[in-house]
């Protein structure tokens, strides 16, 4: 796909965001949860399903053909080659609470006609601020990060020892559980930890230099499909491995210096092995990859 048609889809990724972030906005007040999901305190409001509707109906409208992945809804198969992955809000139990932190992600990936499927453009909305944060390619193909139109870059190499790190629970109390025993083995290594409640943020944080990294296990494919696209493209390097509890692990932080971290959320027990493994090369992507 060129760069100019992968432009196309971060437009109209960015159109479907705005809307969908204005009618979680309008919709903000008297939240409640409207049912659980994976366990009691992964909820979901009527604000969630509503947004993912409007996104898919959006989508839908614009391009019939395209496969859809959403948190909230089944899974629409297409046949473009373009799917789109949605989450309709990352940071639910903050918009239920009334905390800041939440944002509408959406991703577009292609599948080439080797079978490879890419993410090649991104776009995570955070509704209270309406920070804007945008990954696609130039005319040159190569992927370019913003927040609200201006270039995103990671923050220089800091000593282990100095760098805040994000981080997440999952919603499953015993994996919660290795997650803290975890994290009593890294904290003492790093500046501190920041818990702020959405994935997808705290990839863009990561991206704008506002964090050193970020590591969570039992993430899913629409909390960082778009975020992590906008964090390599701004200079970070993003794994995914497999964690302690054996969901998926993502690591992501400045290439500069990532090894450290990579090697220390191994040695803290975050990860399936203690042993990290070696780091292949990483690219920047580009567009029709
Ligand atoms: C959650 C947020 C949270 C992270 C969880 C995610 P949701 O997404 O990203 O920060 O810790 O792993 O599931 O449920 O608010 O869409
Ligand atoms: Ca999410
Ligand atoms: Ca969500």
């Amino acid at each position: 796909m060129s760069p100019a048609e992968v432009g196309a889809l971060a437009d109209l990724a960015l159109d479907v965001a705005r809307e969908a972030a204005a009618l979680v906005r309008d919709r903000s007040e008297g939240v409640t949860v409207a049912a659980t999901k994976s366990s009691d305190v992964d909820p979901v409001t009527e604000v969630d399903r509503a947004c993912e509707e409007l996104v898919r109906r959006r989508l839908a409208h614009a391009r019939p053909d395209d496969a859809v992945l959403g948190e909230e809804g089944d899974d629409l198969a297409g046949t473009s080659g373009v799917r789109w992955i949605v989450d309709p809000i990352d940071g639910t139990v903050n918009f239920l609470y009334g905390l800041p932190q939440h944002a509408v992600s959406i991703a577009a990936e292609v599948t080439d006609d080797a079978g490879t499927a890419t993410v090649v453009a991104g776009v995570v909305l955070e509704v209270p601020t309406g920070t804007e944060y945008v990954a696609r390619p130039d005319a040159d193909g190569v992927v370019r990060a913003t927040r609200d139109g201006r270039p995103l870059l990671v923050r220089a190499r800091a000593p282990l020892a100095q760098r805040l790190i994000g981080t997440g629970f999952s919603y499953d109390a015993a994996l919660r559980a290795r997650q803290g025993a975890a994290l009593a083995a890294l904290l003492p290594r790093v500046r501190d930890v920041r818990r702020l409640g959405s994935c997808a943020l705290d990839l863009c944080l990561v991206a704008r230099g506002s964090l050193d990294g970020y590591l969570e296990e039992g993430t899913r494919l629409w909390d960082h499909a778009a975020a992590g696209l906008v964090a390599r493209a701004a200079g970070a390097r993003f794994e995914v491995t497999t964690g302690v509890g054996g969901r998926e692990l993502v690591v992501c932080g400045p290439e500069d210096g990532f090894e450290d971290l990579w090697v220390a959320v191994h040695e803290s027990g975050f990860a399936a092995t203690v042993a990290a493994p070696a780091l292949g090369p990483s690219g920047t992507p580009s567009a029709g990859e």
